[in-house]
Formats: structure tokens, sequence, C-alpha cells
């Protein structure tokens, strides 16, 4: 490196030689995935982390004794969310094109924040947000944003649905979703100012889908109470059963009552590209504005989460803002992300979804989809004919909840029976389930969208869960 202390530059041998060391130790580990424990890591990590506790480095490290630890004890300490025996939670997965996408925007670091600075890279991110419009069927007035994630995404849909329907008077407001949605939609409209005493929670039915005869109780309690309803959230998916609100008639009950219908598909949307699926997302197309995750149903790498709002205007008169030191605004058709999110810089996202979007095509996501849910089915089949297990939830995308229970068994030994089930299942290494509380309920959940997952491992995985169920199911004795 330059003798000259004032100096961080590199020159081209040195980038080199630093990139090929990177990206060995990378392919080293991605390739490997497979033989890697499936699971959580033996360790909490907490001794760990105290051990790497350290004040900040007055001088320079060699990057093989900063990549050693990385790749040999830090890493290893996590869970293998990309990995192809990951059905816990909603998984990873994580393209590597996608992230040499993330490797090339971090290395030439162009300001995508506003258009006039790079407009053919921002061009590109407004591709990718026209397409995710046209896969979900909605109209050319769609503008949309590329943020962190589902969770920002929902933030800022929450923010255009106060300001169009609210204007000044946000105490007045209430929104709806159900009890099963996820916790994130809470937490993004407490953040947009809509409090919790403004928040409503409506019944789930049997199948933990939204009841609309609940929905239009409550929004006739909150008119004739003096409050505005202004907004309902439906899931197209929900990340504890995998459950689909009926979205068309939310839709119609919205567009009745004149209210915002937003829909997260965080987990679910990117399954509309499937023909076959499509009738079970029926209503998305017609959503004021939908969440998508394409860090899940595009298998990108976490980080980049995505929203499409049916005004485009609505969403860019939420969030426009300009200085006078900054370049004009461009001309109508030109699209500048500023104007559109509550960011000004921003990490350049498009060019990590654009890569692998342009490099395999939609018609290898659309088939990868339908085979993740094809797993899913069969998974479920295989597993409901096991004794002892009753699947809760059956796979509506590719996602199902199960108990494991005996005849007579309590609510509570069918609870601890489906956890130690899980533990067990887990400390074999070769997939990682989660559960989840569902009302009184623990349940099991198997959820297939790393697109590592093929049928070899779902396999493995049902072979784990029909003999530890045996062991469980046929000891003497109480359940649990
Ligand atoms: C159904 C659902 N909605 C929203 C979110 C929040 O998305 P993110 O974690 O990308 O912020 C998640 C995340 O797991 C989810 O599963």
């Amino acid at each position: 490196m330059d003798a000259d202390p004032a100096s961080l530059e590199l020159t081209a041998a040195e980038m080199r030689t630093m990139a090929e060391a990177v990206l060995g130790r990378v392919i080293g580990h991605v390739a490997t995935l497979g033989e890697q424990p499936a699971g959580s890591p033996a360790q909490d990590g907490s001794e760990l982390c105290r051990r790497l506790r350290e004040g900040p480095p007055e001088a320079g490290t060699e990057l093989g004794e900063l990549l050693a630890p990385l790749f040999e004890e830090w890493i290893p300490c996590s869970f293998n969310t990309p990995g192809p025996g990951y059905l816990a939670f909603i998984p990873g997965g994580g393209l590597f094109p996608a992230a040499l996408g993330d490797f090339v925007a971090a290395a030439v670091n162009r300001y995508t924040g506003v258009w006039r600075l790079a407009p053919a890279l921002v061009q590109l991110e407004a591709n990718v947000l026209d397409w995710f419009r046209q896969w979900l069927q909605m109209p050319p007035t769609t503008r949309g944003l590329l943020t962190s994630g589902g969770s920002l995404a929902t933030f800022s849909a929450i923010v255009t649905a106060r300001e169009r329907l609210l204007g000044s008077r946000l105490r007045d407001g209430v929104m709806y979703c159900s009890t099963q949605a996820h916790h994130s939609i809470a937490k993004a409209a407490r953040l947009a100012g809509i409090l919790a005493d403004r928040q409503r929670t409506i019944e789930a039915d049997g199948r933990f889908r939204l009841c609309p005869g609940e929905l239009e109780a409550a929004i006739r309690r909150d008119r004739a109470a003096g409050l505005r309803p202004f907004l309902v959230v439906s899931s197209a998916g929900t990340v504890t059963t995998g459950a689909i609100d009926p979205l068309d008639v939310v839709a119609e009950i919205c567009a009745r009552e004149g209210l915002w219908h937003h829909v997260d598909g965080a987990y679910g949307g990117f399954f509309f590209l499937c023909p076959e699926l499509r009738p079970a997302l029926r209503g998305l197309s017609r959503a004021d504005s939908v969440v998508l995750d394409p860090h899940k149903g595009l298998f990108l790498p976490y980080g980049t989460g995505a929203l499409l709002v049916r005004d485009g205007e609505a969403l860019r008169q939420a969030h426009a803002a300009s200085a006078g030191y900054l370049p004009a605004l461009p001309e109508g058709e030109m699209y500048d992300p500023s104007q559109y999110g509550p960011e000004l810089s921003r990490p350049y996202r498009g060019l990590g979804v654009w890569l692998p979007l342009k490099l395999f095509g939609a018609a290898r996501f659309r088939a990868a989809l339908s085979e993740k849910r094809e797993l899913a089915l069969l998974a479920a089949e295989r597993l409901a004919a096991v004794p002892g297990i009753e699947i809760v939830a059956p796979p509506e995308l590719s996602l199902f909840a199960f108990q494991l229970g005996r005849p007579g068994a309590s609510p509570q030994e069918r609870n601890a029976a489906t956890r130690e089930l899980i533990d067990r299942v887990v400390a074999r290494g070769r997939i990682m389930l989660s559960g989840a509380m569902v009302g009184q309920k623990f349940l099991g959940r198997v959820c297939v969208l790393s697109f590592r997952t093929r049928r070899d491992r779902v396999e493995q995985g049902l072979e784990d869960l029909r003999e530890e169920t045996a062991e469980i199911v046929g000891r003497p004795g109480p359940l649990s």
C-alpha cells in the first residue's frame, strides 16, 4: 500500500489482489453452504461478542488477517439463512449475481438519489420497478421505490395513504389489519404517526385470514365515534401460517368506503409471477399499494424491499422535497428516487436487482417459485401422513404450519411436543425450522423459499421429521 499516510488509494494491482482474496473466501463459503449445518450455531454468540469488543484501530491490519476470523469464526456463528436446509422464518437465499451487482454499485459509487447525477443507472432502477408493476398487473400510473426491506416500504405506503386521505388531521385517522398481520405494519404505522389507539386488529377466521364482516363492523363503529377510517392492510401471505387475506373482498370494501387498500406482499407477492397461483392472490392487482420483498421472493441478498403505489403521483407528493443547492428536478417522465422516498443519499439498490433479472430472465424466477410451491405441497402431504402430525394451515403458497399431538393430549402438551420436535429436528443439522405462537397454539412452520432448497433436501427433512415424531409420539407416558 501507498507509503503516503494521507493516501487511501490502492493501485490496480493491489485492488486485484485484494478482490481475489475476498472472492476466494466468498466462493469457498458459498459453494459449500449445503455441507454447512442447516441450523443455528451451537453457541449463542455472547462469549464471542464479548471477545470481539475493542477500541478503534489506530493502525491498519493485513486483509488476510481480517478475512481469516471473518470466514472461519464470525460468519459460521450465525444462522445458515442462505443454505438449502433453511426452512425457518422466511428463508433468504442471496443470488450470487445480485452480490456482484451490489459490489459494482458500491465500487463505482455513483449517486443515484438524484436522477440528474446518474440518469442511466436510475433508469435501470425505474425499469426494475416497472417490471414489478407489470408482473402484478398494476396500471402505468403506478410508481414505486426500492427500499432496504419490507418494513420501510410499508412505512412509505402508510405515509402516502395518510397524506392522501387524512392531510393534517392525523389523530382522527384509523387503520385496520388482521391479528395475523406482520408486526412491522404496526411499527411502520406508529412511525408514520398512526398511534396504537388508532390501529384496529381484526379477528381472523379458522384459516387465519382477515374476516371481512368484522372489518366492516369495525369501520362502522369508528365512523359512529366520529373517527376517520382511512387504511386497511391485508396480507398476501402471513409470516406465521402463510394465510392470504381475501384481497378482492377487502378491495371491494375499501372501494365502497373510500379507504386505501395496502397489501403486504413481502412474503407472497412475487408468487403472482406464477399463473397457477394468481387465483389465490386474486385482488392483488387492485391494491392502492403493495409491498414486495425481493430479498425474499426474488431470492436476493438482504437489503432490498420494494413498494408499488397505484397512484404514483400520491407517492411523489408524500415524499417530494427540493433544495436550492440541488440540480433541477427531472422533467415529468423521468424517475427521481429522492422524490418518491424518504432517502436522499442512498445505496444504488437497482443494480443488484437488475443484474440477476437480466442474467436469468423472469421465466427462471417463475420456475423456481413454482418449484418451491410444489416442494411445500409435497412436504405438507407427506407430513400429514405421519401419525401424530396435524397440518393446521396447509400451504396456500410455499409455507405451512403443523402441530404434533396424540389423542387425549392437552393443548399445553401439544405445544411442548411441537417445540421439542422442532428442536430435535434442528439438532440433526439437515434442516432448520422455526415455530410461532398463533393464539394459544404453538405451531411448527415449514417455509420453502430459498432457491437452494431442492427436492433432495426436503426429502431429508421429512425423514428427520418422521423419525423424531415417531420417537416422541411412541414413548410411554405423557406426550411431553
Ligand atoms: C409478511 C411480512 N411482512 C413484512 C415483513 C418485513 O419485511 P422486512 O424484514 O424486509 O423489513 C416480513 C419480514 O419477514 C414479512 O414476513
